[in-house]
């Protein structure tokens, strides 16, 4: 057994011995020379999983999200996003420092954008006070809305503004196949909402390293060029690349695991007192959850990281504190790991 109930992210998974004999058995060659078959095999599958024309394998999410500004928007200008979403928040200001775009955020609880804010915030005349809009970026799921998997609807209707005004759409799809299987609405339904699309390999899929990002074969090729010039040109990455394709065939189905387990915690949660937690955004495999305001921690600002060391202390790790806490479900957390991980906040917060 683990030593540790792991649940500070989905990124903390290892390899499966499986996935490690795809990665040993697989053709390689230098990617950077275009010669990689795996790398090719692993980008034409996920062009064709998102209805793509092309894509191109990245080190990361981030790197896949700040390529698409990069190639979507010219210093100076700027895209609409969710105020809560990880371009903004969680990439080391890396629309700025690496594109000298700007990031114009709106709000709502849901990780959605409301379509008539976002018509109203468009700047499209020439006003030179005004950097010009010339993409909006969503995020399904939404990882700082609890995991949420957005409104096809609302994004619709967001699509419908960005298109009448000729502005792009790019979508952080980190875990797009979270929202597919907790949704049942394909990947390729979700994407052709948008022009480019991110996704990561490397977070509930499992691989070790690599994301992807997908579009039209002119901005992909653009991307190819911006990558190199970030260092994000890989050799041999079809070692890489194997363990995407393993983790497209093997572990999507499964997500559906991950969701029943998160679900099964943020209930346990919800029936501590002590705790609150907001069952409603529990949707796949995010849970967000923090002290009771009426609970001693509460009133202690390092309230949050005491919790987290009792749980530590007894073999469960969690992350957010000292902000709020979150437990996110994966690969390597089975059904006893969910035990253990309720029977100790049940004990932690007697
Ligand atoms: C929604 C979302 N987008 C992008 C990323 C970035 O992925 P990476 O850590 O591979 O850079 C993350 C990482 O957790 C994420 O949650």
């Amino acid at each position: 057994m683990d030593p540790f109930v792991d649940l500070r992210s989905d990124t903390v998974t290892r390899p499966t011995r499986a996935m490690k004999q795809a990665m040993m058995d697989a053709p390689l060659g230098d990617d950077v020379f275009g010669d990689d078959p795996t790398v090719h095999a692993l980008e034409r599958k996920v062009a064709q999983l998102l209805g793509k024309e092309a894509a191109i394998l990245v080190p990361s999410g981030t790197m896949a999200n700040q390529l698409a500004l990069r190639v979507q928007l010219r210093p100076g200008e700027e895209a609409i996003v969710h105020a809560g979403c990880h371009i903004l928040n969680n990439e080391g200001g890396g629309a700025a420092a690496l594109s000298g775009v700007t990031l114009r955020p709106l709000d709502s609880a849901d990780g959605g954008l409301d379509p008539g804010a976002v018509e109203a915030n468009l700047h499209l005349d020439d006003d030179p006070h005004h950097a010009q809009t010339r993409l909006i970026c969503l995020e399904n799921t939404h990882n700082a809305c609890g995991g949420q998997v957005l409104s096809f609807p609302g994004l619709q209707a967001v699509a419908e503004v960005a298109r009448r005004h000729g502005v792009a759409m790019h979508l952080d799809g980190a875990r797009l196949l979270n929202a597919q299987v907790a949704s049942g609405r394909a990947a390729q339904q979700w994407a052709a909402l948008f022009d480019t699309v991110s996704l990561c390999l490397s977070k509930g899929l499992g691989a070790p390293v690599g994301s992807v990002l997908a579009g039209p074969a002119d901005l992909v090729a653009k991307a190819r060029r911006h990558r190199k010039q970030l260092g994000g040109g890989m050799r041999q990455a079809g070692i890489l690349a194997a363990a995407g394709l393993y983790a497209l065939d093997h572990h999507v189905e499964r997500l559906a695991d991950d969701h029943r387990r998160a679900r099964q915690l943020a209930e346990a949660i919800a029936q501590v007192p002590g705790l609150t937690v907001e069952l409603w955004r529990v949707q796949t495999n995010i849970v967000y959850f923090d002290l009771a305001p009426d609970h001693p921690l509460a009133r202690d600002p390092r309230g949050r990281e005491t919790l987290q060391r009792r749980l530590a202390e007894r073999g469960v790790r969690i992350a957010g504190a000292p902000y709020r806490l979150r437990a996110v479900t994966h690969l390597d957390v089975d059904d006893t790991g969910i035990e253990r991980a309720c029977a100790a906040l049940r004990e932690v917060m007697r």
